[in-house]
């Protein structure tokens, strides 16, 4: 007789993922969860690396990790949502992630941080009132060889200054 079709193993379906073809994060996401041999006991430490690297937790890393660790996504998704450390996808419209690792860092990262800080009036992790964008931070990108780095809605700019990421904001507010 013959079996039923085996269901798409989970690592497999990860390769599926667009994102994570051509994303360098995603390469050093796997590359810590292969260091924790894929545990599922990982599961915290791999979110934590998860949101260093993109500054927050969207679903399509979520499902990434689910399927790495090979891990029901509701229990990725329970776990993320129930602990205060993590922050889930932003509420803003447009997403702005300023890498704040040491070789952005040194080339200027926080001044484009504060520049836009002070454009939006918020602060890192907030969305401004009118829910067009959040900001947030990261801890190196994977990107060091382009840095400053700054990601716009899941776009990897390289050296970014505060002029340019301030006229990427404008596009997405009225100044
Ligand atoms: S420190 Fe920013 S990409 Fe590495």
């Amino acid at each position: 007789m013959a079996l039923p079709p085996s269901p798409e193993k989970p690592r497999i379906a990860a390769r599926y993922l667009p994102q994570a073809a051509g994303d360098k994060r995603f390469k050093i996401l796997e590359a810590h969860i292969k260091k924790f041999q894929h545990r599922h006991d990982a599961l915290i430490e791999v979110l934590h690396k998860a949101q260093e690297l993109f500054g927050y937790l969207e679903d399509d890393v979520l499902r990434y990790v689910a399927a790495q660790l090979k891990l029901p996504a509701s229990r990725v998704y329970g776990v993320a949502t129930f602990y205060h450390f993590f922050t889930l996808k932003p509420q803003g419209a447009h997403t702005c992630v300023v890498c704040l690792g040491t070789a952005c860092y040194v080339k200027g990262a926080n001044r484009v941080l504060a520049a836009v800080e002070q454009q939006l009036h918020i602060k890192a992790g907030e969305t401004t009132p009118d829910n067009q964008v959040s900001l947030l931070t990261a801890r190196c990108i994977g990107a060091c060889g382009i840095a400053p780095a700054v990601v716009y809605d899941g776009t990897v700019t390289p050296r970014q200054s505060p002029e340019s990421a301030l006229a990427q904001i404008n596009q997405w507010v009225t100044p």
